[in-house]
């Protein structure tokens, strides 16, 4: 199938197991790094690219060591960029994560909106109410899924997402089963996400949290253009099956085949395991 190599001018990569399988609604779609550094850096030039283009671009952001050197690639490149610029890109910043994790203070370093702080946030000075997340403290989280739905509409919609993948297909924390019409709202967490997350809570899957605040596959779907980012060995299997299956409930990831502007960026590990 026709694959994008970083490297290669203009041939596609030999079709090797993996994508000579893939479902041809992927064709053109998938972008191919040699490593994950590597990865990281071109989505983040992707993402500086288009934020230059467009200041006031909506950006819907997530976490995961997949975004760990997305983040620090896009904070490199931003730092580079002449005062002007940033200050412009800075005062017009607006960011949606995700998600975020159930009754863990905002401050509490193992947050997703911590993290995103340590990572973008502080580098970049970038104002915390334009970085925003799911408030994990809300007394009521279903009506702070609702509330932030409304922000994120109210910001005219995502522009530019980007996504990770579980190890179980999710996306943000739309965990199978899930249907394209799901909204942002709380969600019970996987048995297989807590392990994947458990890095962060001394290893313990117990001690993730239970339940988190997730966008919705309805409003991740609705952003204009969306970017899924796969890196590492540990996602082949889920990778394979992606490319395989068509739009189904048992991987929610599934559905963003769907998506008219969506591309695939993956590293060697995620393709060949
Ligand atoms: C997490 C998050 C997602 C993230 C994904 C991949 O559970 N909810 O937003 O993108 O799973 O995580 P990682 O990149 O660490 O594999």
């Amino acid at each position: 199938m026709d694959v994008r190599n970083l490297h290669g001018s203009g041939s596609p990569l030999s079709a090797r197991e993996p994508l000579a399988e893939a479902l041809p609604g992927w064709a053109g779609r998938i972008v191919v790094a040699e490593a994950a550094a590597e990865l990281g850096e071109v989505v983040a030039a992707e993402v500086a690219k288009a934020l230059r283009a467009d200041p006031d671009l909506v950006l819907g952001l997530a976490t995961g060591r997949t975004m760990e050197p997305v983040h620090a690639g896009l904070v490199r490149r931003l730092q580079a960029l002449p005062s002007g610029e940033l200050n412009t890109i800075r005062d017009h910043w607006r960011s949606f994560n995700l998600d975020e994790y159930v009754d863990l203070a905002p401050g509490d370093p193992r947050s997703f909106g911590a993290t995103m702080r340590r990572q973008l946030g502080d580098p970049l000075s970038i104002p915390p109410e334009r970085l925003q997340l799911p408030r994990g403290l809300s007394a009521d989280p279903a009506a702070e899924a609702l509330r932030y739905r409304e922000a994120i509409a109210a910001a005219g919609g995502i522009g530019l997402q980007l996504l990770g993948l579980g190890h179980n297909g999710h996306v943000g924390f739309n965990e199978p089963p899930c249907l394209a019409s799901a909204v942002g709202r709380c969600v019970e967490l996987s048995p297989s996400t807590r392990l994947q997350n458990g890095g962060l809570f001394g290893g313990d899957p117990a001690a993730v949290p239970a339940r988190a605040i997730t966008l919705g596959l309805a409003e991740i779907l609705q952003a204009r253009r969306i970017l899924l980012v796969v890196s590492g060995s540990s996602k082949a299997p889920i990778l394979s099956r992606l490319l395989r299956e068509s739009a189904n409930p048992a991987l929610p990831a599934s559905w963003l085949q769907t998506h008219p502007h969506l591309q695939l960026w993956v590293d060697r590990a995620a393709l060949d395991g």
